[in-house]
């Protein structure tokens, strides 16, 4: 049995991929001995592209379903026979049945945001799905902010916003803005 974990926002663009991507990387370069799947659920194939296009080889298997909504859940329970960590690439919305089918599924949701009130208000939304999904159980999901500059007070407002109301812990690692 694998663990799954689900990289989930409805706002674009907020590095689900990336952090799929790189989360799939890191545990792979921690324990190369580790059997992890990426399955990109999205509607842009950009995970099988991102891992297509790098340079450095790593052991993640990337694969995209072949329709959406069950076939997802029937697909991440067949792949959890043969891998130890199944990250699913979530596609930007919450009224995609892949989204729903990928929060139930998982082990831990992490819910990728930036600092704006745009990303905020998806969060929001996005939260308010998992709680109705998988329960308000704190170990369930977590929200991390990605390309961020911490100094900054938008950031700290957003932060604080969202510590509110929301029964999941917003993750103390935070992911700057990167330039490479
Ligand atoms: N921490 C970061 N620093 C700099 N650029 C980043 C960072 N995270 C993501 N990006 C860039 O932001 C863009 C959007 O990221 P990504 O494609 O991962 O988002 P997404 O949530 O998967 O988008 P979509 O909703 O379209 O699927 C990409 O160009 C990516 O390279
Ligand atoms: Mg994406």
């Amino acid at each position: 049995m694998s663990l799954v974990i689900a990289v989930a926002n409805q706002k674009g663009g907020s590095g689900k991929t990336t952090i799929a991507l790189n989360l799939a990387g890191a545990y792979c370069d921690d324990d190369p001995s580790l059997r992890v799947l990426v399955i990109d659920a999205g509607s842009q194939n950009s995970s099988m592209r991102a891992t297509s296009a790098g340079n450095r080889a790593i052991s993640v298997h990337c694969r995209r379903p072949g329709a959406a909504g069950s076939n997802l859940g029937r697909e991440i329970k067949r792949m959890a026979e043969n891998y130890d960590l199944i990250v699913v690439d979530c596609p930007p919305s919450a009224h995609d049945m892949n989204t729903e089918v990928a929060i139930a599924a998982s082990d831990f949701v992490l819910v990728s945001m930036d600092a704006s009130a745009l990303n905020a208000w998806s969060t929001v939304g996005m939260l308010q799905l998992v709680r109705r999904k998988v329960g308000s159980d704190a170990t369930a999901c977590g929200v991390v902010f990605n390309k961020v500059n911490t100094k900054t007070t938008g950031y700290g407002e957003d932060r604080t916003a969202m510590e509110e109301d929301n029964p999941y812990p917003i993750l103390r690692s935070t992911i700057a803005q990167r330039e490479i």
